[in-house]
C-alpha cells in the first residue's frame, strides 16, 4: 500500500529479563516503527530503545504505530492514591517519537490523542467505525447494533450511519473487574444483535450486554470489538452468555481478527 521498505527490529532478551534491540536504518530519515502493544508492560520498553536506537542511528522523524495503544482507560484518578497512567504512557511516547498513531483509543474524558502525547508532530488515533461499516454493509445481515455504555454512543452511531441499521445504547455500571451489567431499553422489533465495542479484555462487559438482550427477547446475538485482548477466560464468558458469533479488527492478532485497520492507517501516513 505504501509503498515502503520494511526492516525487522532485531530483539534479543539478556538473562536477568532486559532487552536489547538493534535497527537497520540503511539511512532513512523517515521511519515507521509498527508494534501492537497489547501486553503492554513487556512490549513498552523494547519500542522506548527501538525509538532511541533510530534517533542515535540518525533518523530525524519517528513515528509510532500502535494500532493498540495501551493504559488509555487508566484516564482518571478512580480511586485516592492511584496515577493517571494514560497520563504517564502517552508523556513517555511522546517524548521518544515524533508522533504516535492508534486506532479508536479509548478517549472517553478527552477529545484527542494529542492532548496526552505532546509529540513534536499531532498524534492520531483513528476511527475504526468506516472499517467497520464496510465490513458490516458487505455482509449484508440485517441487524440492531447494540452500544454497551452511553461512552460508546458517537462511534456506535458513526457506524450505524454508514452502514444504514438501526442503533440502541445501553447503561453499564461497572463495580469491579469483572463485574458489571448492562440496562437497555425497549429492542425495537429485531431478532438479530450486533453488540459493538472498542475493547474485549474480561468480556464481562459483552456478556451482561447479551444478557439484557436476551432478557429483552433478542435470539441471535453477535459482536464485533475493535481491540480482541480477550484476557484468559473472556472466551468462555462470551460463549456463555449466548453470543455465537464474534469479530474483531486486526490491531491486536487474534482468530477473531475479520476486518484489516491496515488501509486507514496507511491512508493516515501517507
Ligand atoms: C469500557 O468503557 C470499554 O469500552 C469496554 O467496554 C471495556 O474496556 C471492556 O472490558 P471488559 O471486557 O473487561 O468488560
Amino acid at each position: 500500500m505504501l509503498q515502503a521498505r520494511c526492516h525487522k527490529i532485531r530483539l534479543r532478551q539478556f538473562p536477568d529479563g532486559e532487552s536489547l534491540v538493534r535497527v537497520d536504518t540503511a539511512d532513512a530519515v523517515d521511519a515507521v516503527v509498527v508494534r501492537s502493544l497489547d501486553n503492554p508492560d513487556a512490549k513498552l520498553v523494547p519500542t522506548l530503545l527501538a525509538a532511541d536506537a533510530l534517533r542515535r542511528a540518525g533518523v530525524r522523524n519517528i513515528t509510532l504505530v500502535a494500532p493498540y495503544l495501551p493504559y488509555m482507560r487508566q484516564d482518571k484518578v478512580f480511586a485516592t492514591g492511584q496515577p493517571i497512567s494514560q497520563r504517564v504512557i502517552g508523556d513517555i511516547l511522546g517524548r521518544y517519537f515524533d508522533r504516535v498513531v492508534t486506532v479508536e483509543a479509548h478517549l472517553h474524558r478527552i477529545r484527542e490523542l494529542a492532548e496526552v502525547v505532546p509529540s513534536r508532530l499531532k498524534s492520531q488515533s483513528l476511527s475504526a467505525a468506516p472499517a467497520i461499516a464496510n465490513w458490516l454493509r458487505a455482509r449484508d445481515a440485517e441487524c440492531i447494533i447494540v452500544g454497551p455504555d452511553r461512552e460508546s454512543r458517537p462511534w456506535v452511531e458513526a457506524i450505524a450511519k454508514a452502514s444504514g441499521y438501526d442503533y440502541i445504547v445501553g447503561d453499564k455500571k461497572r463495580r469491579g473487574d469483572r463485574a458489571v451489567s448492562v440496562e437497555l431499553g425497549d429492542v425495537p422489533n429485531h431478532r438479530r444483535a450486533l453488540i459493538v465495542d472498542d475493547i474485549a479484555s474480561s468480556g464481562v462487559t459483552l456478556a451482561a450486554a447479551a444478557r439484557a438482550l436476551r432478557a429483552r427477547g433478542v435470539r441471535t446475538i453477535e459482536a464485533v470489538v475493535v481491540h480482541a485482548i480477550f484476557a484468559p477466560g473472556a472466551l468462555s464468558i462470551i460463549r456463555g452468555a449466548g453470543i455465537r458469533k464474534l469479530f474483531s479488527c486486526d490491531t491486536i492478532a487474534h482468530r477473531t481478527n475479520a476486518i484489516s485497520v491496515a488501509p486507514i492507517i496507511a491512508e493516515a501516513l501517507r
